[in-house]
Order: structure tokens, then C-alpha cells, then sequence
């Protein structure tokens, strides 16, 4: 603030020797021009409110000393001129701090305005990728063979009623098979008709599938299934299969035999053998168990290092899945002519596929999401 005038609104107008109107119109412009002065360097907001409190503040703003010192006691000649120009000088004051204070307001705000400015022409930011899980790579890997040989990718609901998941696939109630396919059943709200169970295989799209589609069909049905099994390192209550089916009006057993064999050689290897075992599902006759010679000691049954091959325990082979030719009793509940069609199914457990074909020894380590885990299957 300038010093010269600054004192002044502190006198009175007789200590000032200020006696005519015209003396007190030179005050007031001297007075007019300090402030001016000093509105010229409020550029911020603290400078500002400095501003502010020096010239309205109400104790002792420059104004409130004006009207003390020089308007009150006045002479009655010279207090029209004072109380005039004091009006005059009071309006210009107030509208210059508005004014101020809006420009800089709207300075800051432009400021902060353009801080936040998304520049588009800068490389955007680059986050890490994840992977698929190594359970969707497998699945992938086997949609992708059994597709290249003309089967489609269908899905089905993991929420089932028994007749889907059991009775329509030949497993009547009190049937011995239900046990090994312990049951999670929802508990369902009143007024909900059930029961509704979470499904324990991926066969009941076989029956959605055949009810839908007429002759020819090749499916297969990627998906989670669930059972309540115990987990262990083989065993888990929510696991993922892959089933299969082709019906059509010619379809044999060596059509069947073949079609397994190709996979297998395709997933794990051209040198790989396939063999297949008697076996039992209600629905398909006959019923079989793919075996596959040994990955890990070729189907010697002998470890590299010497000793038996501790995969196949000597065997030289390794179980696969179950499968087998659509028994004629499925035909029945979904209105096919068992004589004139004929078909495979197989269901594949792509778990324990991965554990094998991966050298996975514990099934939890698919749920865990560790990622010292999943980073090792990019
Ligand atoms: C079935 O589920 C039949 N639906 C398969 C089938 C389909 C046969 C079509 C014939 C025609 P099974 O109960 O054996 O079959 O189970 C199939 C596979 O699921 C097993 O070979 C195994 O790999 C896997 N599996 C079964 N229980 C578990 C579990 N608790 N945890 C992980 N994998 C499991």
C-alpha cells in the first residue's frame, strides 16, 4: 500500500487543512487513486481478502476512517461534498473487489479446469493383461478339436430338475448311480415348484439338445458341474466337464471308437495309444472307459530314472473318462426312433485332463487363484 496518504484517513479534515471542496475532492481522488494502486496487485485470493479487509473492513477499513474522521465531524459547508464523494468512492470500491474477486475465481477455475483436461492424444494407460484360466485354455483346446471334425459348442443351465440331470437320462429314483452323484438340492423358496438340484454332469444338455434338435446332432457341452464330494487332491465340489454326443442314422461303434481316438491323439499326442475298458452308465449301452498309454513313461510303465512309473503305477496306462453308445432307453424321453438313430456320448472330466496333461498333482490349486500359480499358464 502506498504511505503518503495513507495516515490521512486517520485526521480530520481540519488537521488536514482541508477547508474547501475543492481540498476535499483532492483528498477523495488521492484517496481513489491509492486504492486503485492497491487493487492492482490483489491478484490472488489472499491478496484479495487483504484488499478487502484494508479498505471495507468495519472497524477499521479505509472507509469506516473516512466516515469517522472526515464525514462525521465536518463542517455542515463541506459535509454534502464529503458525504458525496465518499458515496462515490464507496460504489467504486465495491465494484472493483466484485470484479476482482470474480476474475479470480474464474481464473483459479480455469486453472483447475485445465489441469483435468484429458489430453487424447497421449498414450493411454497401460494396464497389466491377465490370462485365461488354465481350466478355459483346456476347454478351449478340446472346443477346438472336436470342432474342427464338425461338432458345435452348445451350453446348458448348471440349475436342473432331477428328470433333466436323472430320470430322462435312464436314472430312475432309488437307482445305485445317484449315490456316486451326491446331489446339492436348493432350498427353494414357498411357492417355488421343485425340487431343483445343482446339476452333477454336463450329460442332462444331451437330453436338452435331442428335444430341441432333430438327427443329425454333434455337440459338445463345455461347463461347471457340481457334486458333493469331499475335496481332496483329486476331488472337488464344483468341477468343469466337457460332454459329448453325436446321434445321427448311421453312427457305429468303430465311428465312436475313432472319433475318441483322434481326440486323444490330437490333445495329447500323435504317439499316444487308446484302449477301452467295460464300464457302466445308465445311459449309454455299451458302456466304456478310455484309457490312454502312459504320457509320462510312454506306456512302459517304467520311469526314466529307473523304477515304476509312478503316474501309472507300472500300468503303462491311464484312465480317461467314461463314454459309450446312447442307450435306446434315452431315445424314449425325448422322442427319437431308437430304430432308426444311433449315436455316441462321452463326458469328459477337464480337471483332472489338465492335472495330467499339465503334471498338476492337486486339484485346488485350479480354485485357489494363486497367482504364482496361474502365472506359470500364460
Ligand atoms: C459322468 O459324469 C458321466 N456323465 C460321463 C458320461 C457322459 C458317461 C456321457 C457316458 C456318456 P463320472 O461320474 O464318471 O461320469 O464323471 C466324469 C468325470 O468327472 C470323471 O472321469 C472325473 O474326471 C470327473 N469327476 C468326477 N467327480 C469329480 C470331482 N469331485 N472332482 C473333480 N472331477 C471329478
Amino acid at each position: 500500500m502506498s504511505t503518503t496518504t495513507e495516515l490521512k484517513q486517520t485526521q480530520t479534515l481540519g488537521a488536514l487543512g482541508a477547508k474547501s471542496a475543492e481540498q476535499v475532492l483532492s483528498l477523495f481522488a488521492e484517496l481513489r487513486a491509492r486504492f486503485d494502486a492497491d487493487a492492482g496487485t490483489a491478484t490472488s485470493e489472499v491478496s484479495w481478502k487483504a484488499l478487502r479487509d484494508a479498505w471495507l473492513g468495519r472497524k477499521s477499513g479505509v472507509l469506516t476512517l473516512v466516515t469517522d474522521n472526515w464525514l462525521k465531524p465536518s463542517s455542515p459547508e463541506l459535509k454534502r461534498v464529503v458525504g458525496a464523494s465518499l458515496n462515490e468512492l464507496r460504489a467504486h470500491v465495491d465494484a472493483q473487489i466484485e470484479e476482482r474477486r470474480v476474475a479470480i475465481e474464474s481464473r483459479a477455475q480455469a486453472t483447475a479446469t485445465a489441469k483435468d483436461r484429458v489430453d487424447l492424444s497421449l498414450p493411454g494407460v497401460i494396464r497389466p493383461i491377465g490370462s485365461h484360466h488354465l481350466i478355459r485354455q483346456v476347454l478351449q483346446e478340446i472346443e477346438d478339436i472336436f470342432f474342427s471334425i464338425g461338432f458345435s459348442i452348445v451350453e446348458g443351465p448348471e440349475i436342473e430338475t432331477p428328470y433333466y440331470n436323472f430320470e430322462a437320462l435312464n436314472i430312475p429314483e432309488h437307482h445305485p448311480v445317484r449315490d456316486d452323484m451326491d446331489t446339492f438340492y436348493l432350498e427353494l423358496p414357498k411357492g417355488v415348484p421343485g425340487p431343483l438340484l445343482l446339476r452333477t454332469h454336463t450329460s442332462p444338455v444331451q437330453i436338452h439338445t435331442m428335444e430341441k434338435r432333430q438327427p443329425p446332432v454333434r455337440v459338445v457341452v463345455p461347463g461347471k458341474v457340481y457334486r458333493r464330494d469331499n475335496p481332496d487332491a483329486t476331488h472337488s465340489f464344483m468341477f468343469h466337464q466337457i460332454e459329448g454326443l453325436a446321434v445321427d442314422s448311421d453312427i457305429t461303434f468303430c465311428d465312436f471308437t475313432g472319433t475318441i481316438d483322434y481326440f486323444v491323439k490330437q490333445f495329447f499326442g500323435a504317439s499316444v495309444k487308446t484302449r477301452f475298458r467295460p464300464s457302466y452308465f445308465p445311459f449309454t449301452e455299451p458302456s466304456v472307459e478310455f484309457d490312454a498309454s502312459c504320457i509320462f513313461c510312454g506306456g512302459s510303465g517304467t520311469a526314466s530314472a529307473g523304477g515304476v512309473c509312478g503316474k501309472c503305477k507300472g500300468a503303462g496306462w491311464i484312465e480317461l473318462f467314461g463314454a459309450g453308445m446312447v442307450d435306446p432307453a434315452v431315445y424314449g424321453f425325448v422322442n427319437y426312433d431308437p430304430k432308426k438313430v444311433s449315436g455316441f456320448a462321452f463326458g469328459i472330466g477337464i480337471d483332472r485332463l489338465a492335472m495330467l496333461k499339465y503334471g498338476i498333482d492337486d486339484i485346488q490349486a485350479f480354485f485357489q487363484n494363486d497367482v504364482r500359480f496361474l502365472r506359470q499358464f500364460p
